[in-house]
């Protein structure tokens, strides 16, 4: 599995996004937080913002839909032109129309799991998934304590997507930094998201370059 690395613009300058785009030229993609005061308790940016991003960068758009009505409203982020969207599977009603809707628009498809949620009961939604997103801290905030609870979570969904094929990406969100991120490979995670421990850096392509190194030392 190769590691990727999605920094997170929630923790960005809002007012210089195009600049802060570019200050990571080493991303795999930008993880883009779309919070609307509902399904958690933030609000953030929606999809005005997404088309504009979209033409600022070339690096592809993770958008990350913490939404009470993702069904309604996914598609348009896909069409948007993001590469990955991803809904909660808390919030989504028909989740396997949603997914196939994002995919038909030629994006990523992905389904978020809140810390407390088991991934169990999503097994056969695999073949409608490209990737499952485990939420290592409650969804809302950034800068939030990373949780170890999660990591069993983590093995336990490695496995079942080793046993459909190993094509899905797992996915981790909250609290990933350099001291949290080994612990999220060696558990089978191989996308990053890294919110405050890549924009509170003072160098944040230099902040990426380090969590990629330790994530693949501890695959290794
Ligand atoms: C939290 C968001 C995260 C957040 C991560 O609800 O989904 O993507 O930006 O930020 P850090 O890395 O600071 O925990
Ligand atoms: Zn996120």
């Amino acid at each position: 599995m190769a590691v990727q690395i999605s920094p997170s613009i929630l923790a960005a300058d809002f007012a210089r996004l195009a600049d802060e785009a570019a200050a990571v030229p080493n991303a795999d993609w930008l993880h883009v937080d779309v919070m609307d005061y509902h399904f958690v308790p933030n609000l953030t940016l929606g999809l005005p913002v997404v088309e504009a991003l979209r033409k600022a960068t070339a690096t592809p758009l993770d958008c990350h839909l913490m939404i009470a009505d993702p069904d309604r409203w996914a598609p348009q982020y896909a069409e948007a032109g993001a590469g990955s969207v991803t809904i909660h599977a808390e919030a989504a009603k028909a989740p396997v129309r949603t997914l196939r809707e994002i995919r038909a628009q030629g994006a990523r498809a992905g389904l978020a799991l809140n810390p407390a949620t088991a991934v169990e009961p999503y097994e056969d939604l695999l073949p409608e998934l490209d990737m499952l997103l485990l939420m290592t801290v409650e969804p809302g905030f950034g800068g939030q304590k990373f949780l170890d609870m999660v990591l069993p979570k983590v093995r336990r969904t490695r496995e079942l997507v080793r046993r459909h094929g190993g094509r899905i990406w797992v996915q981790v969100d909250g609290g990933v930094d350099a001291e949290t991120i080994g612990r999220c490979a060696e558990a089978g995670a191989d996308v990053f998201v890294a919110g405050s421990a890549v924009y509170g850096a003072s160098d944040p392509g230099a902040a990426i370059d380090e969590l990629r190194a330790a994530a693949t030392r501890a695959q290794a």
